[in-house]
């Protein structure tokens, strides 16, 4: 609880960790916008479960690599929830791990650095003014573990999403003295109903090195973000929290 009267924001909101976090920060208090790109179906489950929670759930559809998109999504959430408190950067585009001699410029790394950088940039870009102007925000931007396991054929998403981690601090440092946080979730491996794109001996060796012994879920990862959007976490700014059951230690 304690998220009571908050407006959030998810993008890649109607599925898989993104429904996740949408739903715990429901249950918290949160209004949410749960955001979508193509699946709207995805998006109208998670909105009518977060109404079922007693809470506004709506659902907004952007691209998030075009400024144009996001700034008529956060617009249209203003219309309906009011200014977001609460940001959380997960949306991404997901390419297929190929070893660095396979892969392109232009398959693997320009459609990734869209939707992950360049939209997690245009995101806070366009709901800042108003967390400034109301001085209190959170921004939680979701990393993953592949950042501490340097994995092959991780080349591309590695990259991008270190990118991420500094662009995250470097924000963290400048909007501290608005009353903003930003901060980091990195997921390990996660069971999401989409088919995990690992072979099975890698998700059984995977488990075998994770202390924990199990792979992460949706909920474990959509924790850490609600705690980061809490009031209790307004002292950590910065911080990139790994939900690996132990396997990565940041
Ligand atoms: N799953 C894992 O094992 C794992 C591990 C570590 C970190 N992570 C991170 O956790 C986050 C969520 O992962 P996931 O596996 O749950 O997600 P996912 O199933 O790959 O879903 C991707 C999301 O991004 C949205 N999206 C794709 N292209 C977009 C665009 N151009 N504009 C806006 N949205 C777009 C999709 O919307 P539509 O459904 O509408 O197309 C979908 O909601 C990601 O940032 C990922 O890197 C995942």
């Amino acid at each position: 609880m304690g998220l009571e009267g908050r407006v959030a924001l998810v993008t890649g909101g109607n599925r898989g960790i993104g429904g996740a976090i949408s739903l715990a920060l429901a249950r918290d208090g949160a209004d949410v916008g749960v955001h979508y790109h193509s699946n709207r179906e995805g998006a109208l489950e998670v909105a009518e479960a977060i109404r079922g929670q007693g809470r506004k759930g709506a659902m907004f559809q952007a691209d998030v690599s075009q400024r144009d998109s996001v700034e008529e999504m956060v617009r249209q959430c203003r219309e309906e929830l009011g200014p977001v408190d609460i940001l959380v950067c997960n949306a991404r585009q997901l390419v297929k791990g190929r070893s660095f001699m396979e892969i392109t410029w232009e398959e693997d790394y320009v459609p990734q650095i869209e939707v992950m950088l360049k939209g997690t940039f245009n995101c806070c870009q366009a709901v800042l003014p108003e967390m400034i102007e109301r001085r209190w925000g959170r921004i939680i931007n979701i990393l993953t573990t592949v950042l501490g396991e340097r994995r092959p054929r991780t080349n591309s998403y590695g990259t991008i999403k270190s990118g991420l981690l500094y662009f995250s601090q470097n924000l963290a440092t400048e909007m501290g003295p608005h009353g903003i946080t930003v901060n980091m979730v990195s997921p390990g491996l996660t069971a999401t109903k989409r088919p995990i794109l690992h072979s099975d001996d890698h998700t059984q060796d995977y488990i075998r090195k994770t202390p924990v012994g199990r792979l992460g879920t949706p909920e474990d990862a959509a924790e850490a973000v609600a705690y980061l959007a809490s009031d209790g976490a307004e002292f950590v700014s910065g911080v990139n929290l790994a939900v690996s059951g132990g396997k990565v230690m940041f």
